[in-house]
Parts: structure tokens; sequence; C-alpha cells
């Protein structure tokens, strides 16, 4: 199904908001500071940054935690109408696998995921792009 395209004001609002949350980021061994900005389809926007840890796995990524705050804030039937994830180290990156399957959890036909490309560029996905294969917990009940 066809994404509906976001007004490019509010993705780039997104995107600032992303920006402001990963200042706030707790990288003291990547140094890799990242932040995220959920857009819900009820228009609320909620931020997050990554907390590392000195156990390194338990680091947890911006987007996992915008995602978790959403969800206190306002509920687990939350929908993510878009996300954007931003940098500080000036870096194309894209959401790592775990983020994936996290945004997928809340995600719609019609999310929007926005994150750093070449050069400098806002680049923007879709969920089916972004992971074309997601796991689905099928239960008998
Ligand atoms: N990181 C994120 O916050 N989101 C991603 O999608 C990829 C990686 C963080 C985790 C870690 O703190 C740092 O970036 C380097 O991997």
């Amino acid at each position: 199904m066809p994404t509906t395209p976001l007004d490019p004001t509010q993705a780039a609002d997104l995107q600032q908001r992303a920006i402001a949350a990963a200042h706030h980021a707790y990288a003291p061994y990547s140094h890799f500071r990242v932040g995220a900005a959920v857009l819900l389809t009820d228009g609320h926007i909620v931020t997050g940054c990554n907390v590392e840890n000195a156990s390194y796995r338990l680091t947890v990524c911006a987007e996992q935690n915008a995602i978790a705050a959403a969800v206190a804030l306002h509920g687990p039937q939350i929908r993510i109408r878009a996300i954007a994830v931003a940098n500080l180290n000036d870096t194309a990156s894209q959401p790592c696998g775990a983020c994936r399957q996290t945004i997928h959890e809340f995600s719609t036909h019609d999310t929007t995921i926005f994150f750093p490309g070449e050069n400098n560029t806002l680049a923007q996905t879709t969920m089916a792009e972004l992971l074309p294969a997601a796991f689905n917990l099928q239960t008998e009940n």
C-alpha cells in the first residue's frame, strides 16, 4: 500500500526534535550520539536518545527509548505515523535491526522513517522497505 507523504515542514520539525534529543544522549563508549522523535497518529510527538552502559550489551538505542516513552506517556494502543532518527556525528545512518523490529511493532501501512542520508541529506523510507520480513508472533488465541 502506498505511503501518504508527510508534510515537509512536519518532517523538518521531527528531524530538529531528533537532533535536540541527541544532545541528551549518554554515549561515553561509542561517542555516537543518537536522537529519535516519534510522531504518533494522534499528533503527539515523543523523543528519546541512546543510553549506553559499561556492560555494553545493556545499551538502549534512541528509537527504542523514544517508543518506550511514547507507550508510557500515551498508552499501549499508540501507532507511529513517522519517526525521525538523527545523530550528532554527521554520519549517514539507518535504524539498527532491533530498532526496525521495535518500530514495526507500532507501525501502520503509512509509517515513514526519516534518517540521515549521504551528504547530510534527510532520507526517508517505509516500514516495508526497512524490514520486509518482520517477525510476527502467531498465537492460538
Ligand atoms: N544506536 C542507536 O541509538 N540507534 C540505532 O539505530 C543504531 C545505534 C546507538 C547505540 C549505541 O549507543 C551507539 O548508537 C553506537 O552503536
